[in-house]
């Protein structure tokens, strides 16, 4: 991979007295990491790394974060500078192909996109099968997870032009699929995709319009749910990325290794958190409430988290949830809802837990979920959506890893190993001579 250097050895000695050399790797930024590859066969040790917590899986060059710094930078481009600057589907190109495009190249990626956005129309008959309260995230995964049955032929991976197509379509089919999802669940008929409009607008209509009349598209919601999307395109190798190469390493089909991802991004410790902010705000109800539940927090009893706050890699604030804290109140505002209890209960959350030691101890900030769930509620979004918005986003965060994965020289197929602490050998007893 570029950027990699020899940052020499580091040396490891055991308690029984071996001791090994082993080669210290640098980067272009962050951490040095000690390549451990050669460990086992010189000391028949493994490591031991619950949650993955200090362990590269793999090398890239699309993504960085430095977590102390609050710092998240695609391609070497500040994210604050992409979501000011440029729009959804060029820093897709970006986060695709290491470059922002020129203007030609731009524009045939968005057509690329724009003309692969309709699904099969039997497709529409899976969604059918579903009972209407089912989630869509739930719905989500099974109907990507079902593109493998339709795209059989994305099944050489190996082919760089199979792999550009069914990157084409992942990104395109998505947001249909998203909406679909949505229609879906309220009982209305699925609206087609419009090719006159671009990425946000186009998901906008397919979300809320319907046949008996026109829909106002507005420009200010667009803007700022490719906004959204683009915070949430790629974030390196978070829990639902690592799954998606995970998946991808065993050669399986890119539509299954993305509903894996999909599946990974439902949990509430992971994507499902943008929802449960909201769930947790309208539970708080009014400022005078955040003491109480502040308390509850705190209490190791009571297993309540602050959603929206904490994050695995970012001991600072999120880069992403400054963005968006300064697009929520021009969202409103644009939106005629300037007034909104639930933003006004999360501004004043955040300062209580900003000053709170307990928070502050433990280097605890609002993470991207924080506050995009306040802009996507003001939109007309349902609560229930917002993690499948997430997913939306990230497709191209995955599918851009995974093709990475596939030209890595160095991929191998994903197969941890482990420390077995289950009974020694013994011998089998019969059932009639158990006591
Ligand atoms: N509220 C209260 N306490 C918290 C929170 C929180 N949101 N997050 C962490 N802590 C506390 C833990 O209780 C622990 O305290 P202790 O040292 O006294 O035991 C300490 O902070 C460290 O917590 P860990 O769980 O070890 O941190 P980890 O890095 O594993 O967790 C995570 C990160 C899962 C994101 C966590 O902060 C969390 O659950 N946050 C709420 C859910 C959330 O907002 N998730 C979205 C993440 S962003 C994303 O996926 C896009």
């Amino acid at each position: 991979m570029s950027g990699r250097t020899n940052g020499g050895t580091a040396r490891l000695e055991t308690a029984g007295g071996t001791s090994v050399d082993l080669p210290v790797l640098k980067g272009t930024l962050g951490p040095d990491v000690i390549d451990i590859r050669k460990l086992y066969a010189g000391t028949g040790l493994f490591t031991y790394d619950p949650g993955f917590t200090s362990t590269a899986a793999c090398s890239s060059t699309i993504t960085f974060i430095d977590g102390d710094e609050g710092v998240l930078l695609h391609r070497g481009y500040s994210i604050e500078e992409l979501a000011q600057q440029s729009d959804y589907l060029e820093v897709c190109y970006l986060i695709l192909n290491g470059e922002l495009p020129t203007s030609a190249q731009k524009a045939k990626f968005v057509h690329d996109i724009t003309y692969h956005t309709m699904v099969h129309d039997q497709i529409q008959y899976l969604f059918r099968g579903f009972r209407r309260d089912a989630h869509p995230m739930a719905v989500m995964i099974a109907v990507v997870g079902a593109l493998s049955a339709f795209y059989y032929e994305d099944l050489d991976v190996d082919d760089p032009h199979n792999r550009m197509v069914a990157t084409h379509r992942l990104i395109a089919k998505i947001p249909t699929i998203a909406a679909m999802a949505y229609k879906y669940s309220i009982g209305q008929p699925f609206v087609y995709p419009r090719n006159d409009l671009d990425y946000a607008s186009n998901f906008l209509n397919m979300m809320f319009s319907v046949p008996c009349e026109p829909y106002r598209l507005n420009a200010v919601m667009a803007k700022a749910l490719d906004r959204i999307f683009i915070l949430h395109a790629d974030h390196e190798q978070n829990a639902s990325t690592s799954t998606v190469r995970l998946v991808g390493s065993t050669g399986a089909s890119p539509y299954a290794a993305i509903a894996a991802g999909i599946a990974s991004l439902w949990g509430p410790a992971h994507g499902g958190a943008n929802e449960a902010v909201l769930t947790m705000l309208r539970e708080i109800g009014s400022p005078s409430n955040i003491k109480d539940f502040l308390a509850k927090v705190k209490d190791k009893d009571s297993h309540q988290r602050l959603m929206g706050f904490g994050h695995r890699v970012y001991r600072n604030y999120d880069p992403r949830a400054a963005v968006l804290k300064e697009s929520a109140d021009a969202v409103l505002a644009e939106l005629g809802r300037r007034e909104n209890p639930l933003l006004d209960i999360a501004r004043e959350l955040e300062t209580i837990a900003l000053n709170d030691d307990y928070f502050i101890k433990r280097k605890l900030f609002p993470n991207v979920d924080f506050y995009s769930g306040i802009i996507l509620e003001a939109m007309g979004i349902p609560s229930k959506m917002f993690t499948a918005i997430f997913a939306l986003a990230r497709t191209v965060g995955w599918i851009a890893q995974w093709n990475e994965m596939i030209e890595d020289p160095e991929q191998k197929i994903g197969r941890p190993r482990q420390l077995y602490t289950g009974p020694a050998r013994r011998t089998f007893v019969p059932l009639d001579q158990r006591g």
